[in-house]
């Protein structure tokens, strides 16, 4: 019998500038580029051991047995490991997040960036980077962004792509931002991201013009992570997330990921804005608002934010390292 096991840590990750809908011509390449920024203090520990007397993978999720949807996932990235290193063993997969996974936090980012590395550490592959944000990428586009540490970017797919990976575009300690993220609801989401955007793509009167509004929003953030400017980027962080929003909300039927205190949050952040409490917000695939703002100004969001009606808690995030292996 043989036993090969490696342990990864990756931390979940916010899109500045939203990644929504995938290119037609399949390989799960995204139509838009995106540009995150991955997150400290919050991260996913995965273990993956490979074991020749295994006969099928096995997947727990915070110490219980996962479900088929999700175990099909991880199979899908192991067997493309699995391909690369020329053998068949299946393997135990055991994950589990240090932060709740509804707290809006894309749980699914950090997942499988985790896992691309625990996996190829274990099956002995030497990978580069970009092949683990490859890999990662495979099985879920927003996973290529936390394989990299401080502000990522992802490229949108271009047809006969095969391989994308993300790039970093500055490292965690370039710049001292915070991300409070207002949570406005606990349990999980309605319409989970792949199932929102596949359905907007198809349905949407706006996703044309979503695709073709996105790269300049992409180009504005991007020019203000490098700049550290948060008043030049800030802007174009909101009209990326309510651009996005507005093509689900136009779909047939439409997405409405938002709830009351979405909305007294999203008023809550200009009106502090007006105020001289500088900040930003985003939204992705359900109802909490996350607010870019300086690293000084984190507390004080943070306490303006929980006073929004509706607001349960709020949680500060800092930018953080990539996916590394840990043992
Ligand atoms: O890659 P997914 O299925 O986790 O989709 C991510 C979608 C958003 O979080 C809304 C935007 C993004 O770029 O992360």
């Amino acid at each position: 019998m043989s036993i090969k096991s490696k342990q990864a840590v990756a931390h979940p990750n916010i899109a500045l500038a939203k990644y929504w809908g995938k290119q037609s011509f399949g390989h799960n390449l995204p139509a838009v580029p995106s540009l995150s920024v991955t997150l400290a203090g919050m991260q996913t520990s995965t273990r993956v051991t490979f074991d020749t007397g295994l006969d099928k993978d096995e997947l727990s999720l915070n110490g219980a047995p996962s479900g088929e949807v999700e175990l099909g996932r991880v199979t899908n990235l192991l067997d493309r490991v699995r391909a690369r290193a020329g053998f068949q063993d299946r393997a135990r997969v055991e994950s589990s997040n240090d932060f709740p996974t509804a707290s809006g936090l894309a749980s699914s980012a950090s997942a499988f960036a985790a896992l691309a590395v625990a996996a190829c550490a274990a099956a002995e592959l030497d990978a580069s980077a970009e092949e683990l944000s490859d890999l990662a990428r495979k099985t879920s586009v927003s996973a290529a962004r936390s394989l990299l540490g401080g502000f990522a970017e992802l490229r949108a797919g271009r047809e006969g792509d095969e391989t994308l990976a993300a790039q970093q575009v500055a490292a965690p300690t370039h710049w001292d931002i915070a991300i409070v993220v207002a949570v406005t609801r606990e349990g999980p989401k309605d319409v989970g991201s792949s199932d929102g955007m596949k359905h907007t793509m198809v349905t949407s009167p706006y996703s044309a013009a979503w695709v073709a509004a996105a790269p300049k929003m992409f180009e504005l953030v991007r020019a203000g992570v490098l700049a550290r400017d948060l008043t030049k980027l800030g802007p174009a962080v909101e009209q990326s997330a309510l651009a996005m929003h507005a093509g689900a909300i136009a779909a047939d039927p439409g997405i409405v990921y938002w709830t009351g205190a979405t909305v007294e949050a999203i008023l809550a952040v200009r009106k502090n804005r007006a105020l001289g409490l500088e900040g930003y917000l985003t939204i992705d695939a359900g109802p909490h608002v996350k607010v870019l703002t300086r690293g000084s100004d984190a507390e004080a969001v943070a306490a303006a934010m929980e006073k929004v009606p509706g607001v349960l808690r709020t949680i500060i995030a800092r930018p953080g390292l990539g996916a590394r292996v840990v043992s």
